[in-house]
């Protein structure tokens, strides 16, 4: 297949484009490599897939359409072309404070990228959703046909809005898609602005660790490989409309997370318990059964396996 996979210097695409590549597929990477967290991160990460020669890179945005045009013009169109749409601005409490680059990068660039899937005749369309779309929903674990229209974040509000342009494209021109609510996803060349590498500085430099919601609050953590490979099944499988939950099958205490990359780092931090911060949502739990049965979705690492292998990556990047 032909990919084109948006954010690949991003966290997410990165892993997924290396197992694409690793496979023999052919992979064209877009990035606008932006300063949301340091871009030396993004950089390292796409000098890597720039080793393979089956791998192009288009550094780009996703609100100009010239730019996208020309990754576009590379992929091309018919039944085995795939457009991998992980670019956006991620991060619950940022888009709080800047509402506008959430709107602009999220929702318009996703109408960019579904108007030129229509246009170009792509084979198929996979996107990142997010498990922020289940905002206060409190039914647990969450399901696919829950309620999800009351998200508690700007950022929540982009990702499910995303999933209903899917449908009015799929609906009015057949642009097939499958969306994908991640859960927490962590390990190697992992996002800094996410809570394991904010805990993982702190403790190595002595400093304090925010711990928010007093350390109760729980999470679906998902090692970043088996999100990849449930990425990848959603390629293959390339359904005309689907929403799936990845997550990693079960529901972790902050607490224990935190102990864990303690043991992994050898070390124990000082923590200041803190208050639950606004647009963050007490426990995710996802309930994965239909990616498990439609995907063959099936995540095996466990945080005790997968922590050690994110703070091997981390002393190594940054010789601690
Ligand atoms: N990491 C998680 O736990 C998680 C959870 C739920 C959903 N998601 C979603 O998964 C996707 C990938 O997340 P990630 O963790 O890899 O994030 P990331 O920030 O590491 O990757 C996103 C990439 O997109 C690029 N980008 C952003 N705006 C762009 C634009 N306008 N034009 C071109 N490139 C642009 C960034 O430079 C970055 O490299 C995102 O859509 C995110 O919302 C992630």
């Amino acid at each position: 297949m032909k990919i084109l996979i948006t954010g690949s210097a991003g966290f997410i695409g990165f892993h997924t484009a290396v197992m694409l590549l690793e496979r023999g597929d052919t992979v064209i990477g877009f990035d606008n490599f932006n300063e949301y967290y340091d871009p030396k991160l993004k950089d390292a990460r796409n000098k890597i897939l720039e080793g393979y020669d089956n791998f192009t890179i288009i550094r780009g945005d996703l609100k100009s359409n010239d730019d996208l045009k020309k990754a576009f013009d590379l992929l091309g169109g018919g039944e085995d072309t795939r457009v991998c749409h992980l670019a956006a601005q991620a991060g619950v409490r940022h888009s709080i404070k800047n509402p506008d680059e959430f709107i602009q990068d999220n929702i318009q660039g996703t109408n960019n990228i579904l108007e030129l899937c229509k246009e170009r005749g792509v084979g198929g369309l996979t996107y990142a959703s997010s498990s922020s779309v289940y905002g206060d929903n409190d039914v647990s674990p969450f399901q696919e046909d829950h309620k999800c229209d009351c998200p508690l974040s700007l950022y929540g509000m982009t990702k499910k809005t995303n999933e209903l342009q899917a449908y009015t494209y799929y609906k009015l021109h057949g642009v097939k898609s499958t969306g994908l609510r991640f859960f927490t996803v962590y390990g190697p060349y992992g996002r800094p602005d996410m809570a394991l590498f904010l805990f993982a500085n702190w403790i190595t430099k002595g400093e304090p660790m925010q711990v928010f919601g007093q350390g109760k609050m729980q999470r679906d953590f998902t090692y970043v490989e088996d999100i990849a490979a449930g990425v990848v099944a959603a390629l293959d499988k390339n359904y005309d409309y689907e929403i799936f939950n990845l997550g990693g099958g079960k529901t972790e205490e902050l607490m224990d997370y935190i102990t864990t990359l303690e043991k992994a780092l050898g070390k124990v931090g000082k923590k200041e318990m803190l208050p639950m911060q606004p647009g963050d949502v007490v426990s995710t739990s996802a309930d994965i059964s239909k990616a498990r049965k439609m995907l063959g979705y099936d995540p095996k690492t466990q945080i005790t396996e997968g922590i050690p292998k994110f703070v091997e990556w981390y002393r190594e990047y940054y010789q601690i």
